[in-house]
């Protein structure tokens, strides 16, 4: 049995133009220690998903099975209490603005009647956690968007939850900032074991923390598998449009490069070497100018890593006489890389 599952979830809201299928037939399994990426683009479901798994909405058919508990057979007692095992971080921070950090952090263990000396020891030990000691009397207001997030998540972990679930709680934040969250969100699922599902549109936050993703569109998923996996050989429109935008945006300056390249080196081949088979780590490039009689010079590349693997494709340009060359391009086909002409 997994951590989280889902059986076949649909979640209908009615609209003014008739229902409206939020989630439509979604089934997952989420394991105990998981970064769960959900991407999809707006109106995908995406939320509505997420508060399926919180409780905050119930399912008009199917199930959601949280450690084992079916939440829609939990009564108002139980749901709280099973609520305060699950936290929750959003993209505009939702914090109260009357109140310090430490006061922001304390509010759920009120809520859940610890007692103020235990309040204050545990909002102590989660303002260090998040990395804001000595910012515990400032106010919202006076903080950065960077540093609200970690009162954030700061907030969330409170109740000592198992579950995070994250609602694009970095795109309002930029990229440098984006990145000191996804870290601290990083270590939290390594030293505390917290399984995170975590919503996004940005593929950026896919592959730098998760371990698995699922594409929503229209209210289902309509691929999902190890981020590794899935970036390598997206099989949906909507994924391969996602993948993209990881891997394309230098792609117009790479071309540009590489073309300035070819009229400045008119001698030798140009090759697109394409690593997909997580073997970008592998020395093929040294082993092959030990083994044949060519020179290789890198033109413009994109390595991407993610959690357990790195692709992606480097230009180079190959020189020495041809039969040395086509030696070397089969070699790199030996070792499942694969290589196109440049045009
Ligand atoms: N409470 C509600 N009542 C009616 N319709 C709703 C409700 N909540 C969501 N919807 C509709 O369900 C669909 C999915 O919404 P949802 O908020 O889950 O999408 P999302 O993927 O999170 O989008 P975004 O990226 O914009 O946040 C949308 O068509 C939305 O209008
Ligand atoms: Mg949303």
């Amino acid at each position: 049995m997994s951590f989280i599952e889902l059986h076949h979830v649909e979640k209908e809201f009615s609209g003014k133009a008739g229902a409206i299928h939020a989630v439509a037939d979604v089934s997952l399994d989420v394991e105990q220690g998981d970064v769960y990426g959900i991407v999809g683009y707006s109106g995908a479901g995406k939320s509505t998903l997420v508060r399926l798994l919180n409780g905050l909405e119930k399912p008009s058919k199917g199930e959601v099975i949280v450690r084992g508990q079916n939440i829609a057979n939990l009564k108002n007692k139980e749901l709280r209490s099973f609520r305060q095992k699950v936290g929750m971080i959003f993209q505009h921070f939702n914090l109260l603005w009357s109140r310090t950090v430490k006061e922001n952090i304390e509010l759920p263990l009120e809520l859940a009647g610890v007692a103020k000396n235990d309040r204050s020891q545990r909002a102590n030990e989660l303002i260090q956690l998040v990395g804001l000691e000595g910012r515990g009397d400032a106010y919202p207001a006076q903080l950065s968007g960077g540093q609200k997030q970690r009162v954030g998540i700061a907030r969330a972990l409170a109740n000592n939850p198992d579950i995070l679930l994250c609602d694009e709680a970095t795109s309002a934040l930029d990229p440098q900032t984006t990145d000191e969250v996804l870290n601290l969100l990083e270590k939290i699922n390594h030293e505390l074991k917290l399984t995170i599902v975590l919503i996004t549109h940005e593929m950026h936050v896919v592959r730098k923390i998760c371990n698995k993703v699922a594409v929503m569109e229209l209210g289902k998923i309509v691929e999902d598998g190890q981020v590794s996996a899935v970036f390598r050989h997206p099989q949906q429109e909507v994924t391969k449009r996602f993948v993209q935008q990881e891997l394309q945006p230098e792609t117009n300056s790479d071309e540009q490069l590489i073309q300035e390249f070819v009229a400045a080196n008119p001698e030798g081949r140009i090759v697109t070497l394409e690593f997909k088979e997580n073997n970008a780590n592998e020395p093929v490039i040294s082993q092959a100018i030990r083994q044949f009689p060519i020179d290789i010079n890198v033109v413009a590349g994109r390595i991407r890593r993610t959690e357990d693997a790195s692709f992606g494709t480097l230009t180079v340009l190959l020189t020495g006489d041809d039969q040395a060359i086509s030696q070397a391009i089969d070699f790199f086909k030996l070792q499942d890389v694969e290589v196109t002409d440049f045009e």
